[in-house]
C-alpha cells in the first residue's frame, strides 16, 4: 500500500505533524535516524486512536524504504534543526534515490536566504520547497499557521494537505476554531496557510512573525515588570490583572499564558514558580536575525531590536548584580514605587500603553515585510499574512483581525504603514495620553520598559514631518564633505559648504 507522504525528523514537531497528518486521513510513512523516535511515533498513534481505527501511520527503517512507500511524485516533509542538518538530509535523499519530480519541504526555523540558496543548489535533482511553521508542538499537532513558500507547481500539489492540517478560524468573528482531540479534524473555516510566495518569502515573514513575537513577549514581561517593581504587585495580582485585559483589545495566546505561568506555584515551595525561575533569557536567533534585517534594509524596528537587547541584557546577570550596588536610581521600596493611591490610574494607563505598543511594534513588523517584499520581487498580500496569523502560530490575537481588515480595506498597496489605518491612528491619538504617562511613571521610577518606550520612539518619529537629521547632514558635511541637499533647491541636488575655511563658499557638487 503506497503512502502520501514522507515525514523525515520526528522530534515534537516532526512527530506531531505526522500525526496531524494523519488525523486528516493520509497516509504517513515516517523516519528518524533515532529508531525509539520511529517506534514511539508509531506507539503513540495505536494509543491515540486506539481499537476502532487506525491511523496510517508506518515507520521506516531507512530513506529507500521510505522511497519505495511513496505515491509519486513524492512528497517529503523535513522537520530537522535548521543548518547542516537540513542538507544532511537532502543529500542522504539523493543518495536514496529521490526523483527530479519528488518535492522535498523544509518545515524548519531555516536562515530565508539558505532557503533560497538550496531551491538553485538542488534543482536538478528534486524539486526543494519550504514552509515555515509555527505553533511550538500543540499547534504542530492540532493545527499550526503554514507559511509555504518556492515553486507554484509544487504547492499545488501540497495544498489540500496543508488546508487540511493547519489551524482553522471562524471567517466572521476572526476567532480560532478549536481541535483538541486526537482524530479530530476541522473541515470548516479559513486555513491559516496561503502561499506567500517565492523561495525564502514564507522563511522571510516567519521570521518577521518571530521578531514581532519577541516584542510581544517582552512587552508583557515590561508591563509585568512595572506592575510588581512600581506598585509592589505580587504575581497572582498580576495575572488576575492579565487575565482582565486578556479579556479585552489585549487578548492574545500569549497574554493567556502569561497570566497561566504568573499563577502557577512552585510544587516544591508553594512560592509563585516565576519568582523561582533564573532572570536570563534564552534565544535561538530569529528575533536577531529580524533585527539585523531591519537593519540592513534601513527600515526602522526599533521595538523587536530592543527585544533581542532585553534578551542579551538580562543574560548579563553577574554584571547587572555588581552595578545594582553600583549606580544610583530610584530604588523600589517593598510596596513599590508609585503612589499607592493613584493604582488602578496607572493600571489602565499600562493597558492602553500595551495596546500602543503593540499596533507600533506590529506596523514596524509589516513595513520590514514590505520593504524587503519590494527589495526581493515579492509580491506579499498583507492581508492574507494576517490571516495565517490569526489562529495556530504563537503570536495569535484577536488584534490580527483588526490588521487583516485594515490590509482588506486599503485599496491596493495603498497601507504604506499600518499606522495609516483609520482604526489603529484613531485608537493610537485616543490612548496616547495614557501611553506618555506609562512610559514616563518608567522613565522616574527607574524601571527599563525598552520596548514600551521605543514603539512611543517609532510612532513619534513617524509623526514627525521634521526631524534633526538637518543637522546630522550638516555634520557630516563638516568633517567628511559628504554634502547635503536643500530643501530649497530641486530633489537630488548636492551641496557642500567649505566649513573649515574662511569664506565658507557653498558649492553645488555634481
Ligand atoms: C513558533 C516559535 C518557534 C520558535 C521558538 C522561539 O512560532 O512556533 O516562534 O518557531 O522557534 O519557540 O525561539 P527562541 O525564543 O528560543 O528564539
Amino acid at each position: 500500500k503506497l503512502y502520501d507522504i514522507g515525514v523525515i525528523g520526528l522530534g515534537v514537531m516532526g512527530k506531531n505533524l505526522a500525526l496531524n497528518i494523519a488525523d486528516n486521513h493520509y497516509r504517513v510513512s515516517a523516519f528518524d535516524l533515532d529508531v525509539l523516535k520511529v517506534s514511539g511515533l508509531v506507539n503513540q498513534a495505536e494509543k491515540e486512536v486506539g481499537p476502532h481505527r487506525t491511523l496510517g501511520i508506518k515507520g521506516c527503517d531507512n530513506l529507500v524504504e521510505m522511497l519505495a512507500d511513496l505515491e509519486k511524485p513524492r512528497i517529503f516533509v523535513l522537520s530537522v534543526p535548521a543548518g547542516k542538518a537540513v542538507d544532511g538530509v537532502c543529500q542522504a535523499l539523493v543518495e536514496a534515490g529521490i526523483e527530479q519530480d519528488d518535492i522535498v519541504v523544509d518545515t524548519g526555523n531555516s536562515l530565508w536566504t539558505d532557503t533560497i540558496a538550496r531551491e538553485e543548489k538542488y534543482r536538478h535533482q528534486f524539486t526543494f520547497f519550504s514552509c515555515a511553521v509555527s505553533g511550538g508542538e500543540v499547534g504542530a499537532r492540532f493545527g499550526p499557521s503554514l507559511m509555504p513558500c518556492g515553486d507554484k507547481k509544487a504547492w499545488h500539489r501540497i495544498q489540500p494537505i496543508w488546508e487540511a492540517i493547519a489551524a482553522k478560524v471562524d471567517p466572521q468573528s476572526g476567532l480560532p476554531i478549536e481541535r483538541t482531540q486526537p482524530g479530530e479534524t476541522v473541515t470548516e473555516g479559513e486555513a491559516c496557510t496561503s502561499y506567500i510566495g517565492p523561495a525564502g518569502s514564507g522563511h522571510y515573514v516567519k521570521m518577521v512573525h518571530n521578531g514581532i513575537e519577541y516584542a510581544d513577549m517582552q512587552l508583557i514581561c515590561e508591563a509585568y515588570h512595572l506592575l510588581s517593581q512600581g506598585l509592589g504587585l505580587d504575581a497572582l495580582e498580576v495575572s488576575a490583572i492579565f487575565e482582565r485585559w486578556n479579556k479585552g483589545s489585549l487578548n492574545s495566546y500569549l497574554m493567556e499564558i502569561s497570566a497561566d505561568i504568573l499563577k502557577q506555584l512552585d510544587p516544591v515551595t508553594s512560592k509563585p514558580l516565576v519568582e523561582l525561575i533564573l532572570d536570563k533569557a534564552g534565544q535561538k536567533g530569529t528575533g536577531l536575525w529580524t533585527a539585523v534585517s531591519s537593519l540592513q534594509i534601513g527600515c526602522p524596528a526599533p521595538t523587536m531590536a530592543e527585544a533581542v537587547y532585553a534578551r542579551a541584557l538580562s543574560t548579563q546577570k553577574t554584571q547587572r548584580v555588581k552595578l545594582s550596588g553600583l549606580l544610583s536610581g530610584p530604588i523600589s521600596p517593598k510596596n513599590g514605587l508609585i503612589d499607592h493611591t493613584k493604582a488602578q490610574i496607572f493600571i489602565d494607563q499600562l493597558e492602553n500603553a500595551l495596546y500602543c505598543a503593540k499596533v507600533s511594534s506590529y506596523a514596524q513588523g509589516f513595513q520590514l515585510m514590505a520593504m524587503a517584499g519590494k527589495e526581493q520581487g515579492w509580491q506579499l498580500d498583507f492581508a492574507k499574512i494576517a490571516k495565517i496569523w490569526r489562529a495556530g502560530c504563537i503570536i495569535r490575537a484577536t488584534f490580527l483581525q483588526s490588521i487583516t481588515q485594515a490590509y482588506q480595506h486599503a485599496a491596493d498597496g495603498a497601507l504604506e504603514n499600518l499606522l495609516m489605518a483609520e482604526t489603529f491612528a484613531v485608537a493610537l491619538s485616543q490612548k496616547q495620553h495614557d501611553w506618555r504617562q506609562a512610559v514616563s511613571q518608567a522613565v522616574l521610577n527607574g524601571i527599563p520598559a525598552p520596548c514600551i518606550s521605543s514603539a512611543l520612539a517609532y510612532y513619534d518619529g513617524y509623526r514627525s514631518a521634521i526631524l534633526p537629521a538637518n543637522l546630522l547632514q550638516g555634520q557630516r558635511d563638516f568633517f567628511g564633505a559628504h554634502t547635503f541637499e536643500r530643501i530649497d533647491a530641486p530633489e537630488g541636488e548636492k551641496y557642500h559648504l567649505n566649513w573649515s575655511s574662511a569664506e565658507r563658499k557653498l558649492h553645488k557638487v555634481n
